[in-house]
């Protein structure tokens, strides 16, 4: 899966990036196209997803600058993943994701409805899928291994691992980057219903805005105007994908647990439509 490319060393490969040190010791962060759904990677990729992700990545860094540091040192990147990949900080990654979520659905609507809670916070009764909650809150996880669900776990938890001082640091600055994001997203027509965010430490102890932001692979965005609580909502970048793996069509059985079939090229296409869509909404600028 990782690419040969001269000066870099592979680190790491998600579902979706791939992570290399380069000689500088900084880390080069690269999107692939590669789309998953229902937990597996599809295929083929969508193209150009990688670019639009990395870019809209890079935009809300941007917007979010006055209220965080980030880790992107430049843009100058090898010539095989040109546009698609970014030089970051190598941080000291805390092992939380920060999630914050001003809306109930997911893991957090399956908490929700067990035990009246996410995350150890108290909703309020009668709350459905999509419902609004009364205020935005911060609902940690911590990552699961390859294959295995991230789990929500409570902020005492969070506070066992990384102490009092960061855990309130992670949860504030979750929660401010949430609210300024969600503004900006509702302006645009667009509900950022949830969004994790990983952050790390630079050696003198600067805590700094890492990984992926707001992208849709980190972050539900649903199209503002058919957003109606008590259904599932449809997602602005997958719902072509899940919608035709879940037809008779696709002929896959999602309880089989097996590997989907390869996806139609209308399908892909639409899918990038999509994405082009997303971005060109949010940041008002042109693919
Ligand atoms: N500035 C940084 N310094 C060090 N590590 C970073 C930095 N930014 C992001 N990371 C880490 O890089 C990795 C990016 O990997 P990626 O998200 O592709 O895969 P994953 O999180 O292991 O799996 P997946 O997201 O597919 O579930 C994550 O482990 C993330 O915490
Ligand atoms: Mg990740």
């Amino acid at each position: 899966m990782p690419l040969d490319i001269p000066g870099a060393t592979h680190l790491h490969s998600g579902k979706v990036r791939d992570l290399y040190e380069v000689e500088s010791g900084h880390l080069l962060m690269v999107a692939s196209d590669r789309i998953s759904a229902f937990d597996f990677i599809l295929s083929p990729g969508i193209p150009d997803k990688g670019e639009i992700l990395t870019r809209m990545s890079l935009w809300w860094f941007d917007q979010l600058a006055d209220l965080v540091p980030n880790h992107v040192v430049s843009t100058q990147v090898p010539e095989r993943v040109r546009g698609r990949a970014l030089i970051v900080e190598k941080l000291d990654m805390f092992p939380v994701e920060c999630v914050a979520r001003g809306y109930l659905t997911g893991s957090g609507l399956l908490d929700y409805q067990a035990t009246g809670e996410v995350c150890g916070v108290p909703l309020p009764r009668g709350l459905v899928d999509g419902s609004r909650l009364p205020e935005p809150i911060f609902t940690p996880a911590t990552k699961a291994e390859l294959g295995e669900h991230d789990e929500n776990v409570s902020f005492e938890h969070i506070t066992g691992t990384v102490g009092a001082e960061t855990a309130n640091a992670l949860r504030d600055l979750t929660l401010t980057i949430y609210a300024r994001a969600e503004q900006i997203a509702r302006e645009r027509g667009i509900v950022l219903a949830d969004t994790k965010l990983e952050f790390g430490a630079r050696p003198d102890g600067t805590i700094v805005l890492g990984d992926e932001v707001l992208t849709p692979d980190s972050s539900r965005f649903w199209p503002a105007d058919s957003w109606q609580p008590g259904r599932a909502q449809p997602s602005y970048d997958k719902q072509f994908v899940r919608n035709w793996l879940i037809s008779p069509e696709s002929g896959w059985d999602r309880a089989s647990n097996t590997q989907p079939p390869s996806l139609p090229a209308e399908i892909v296409e639409k899918t990038r439509e999509r994405y082009v869509q997303a971005y060109q909404q949010l940041t008002g600028e042109t693919f």
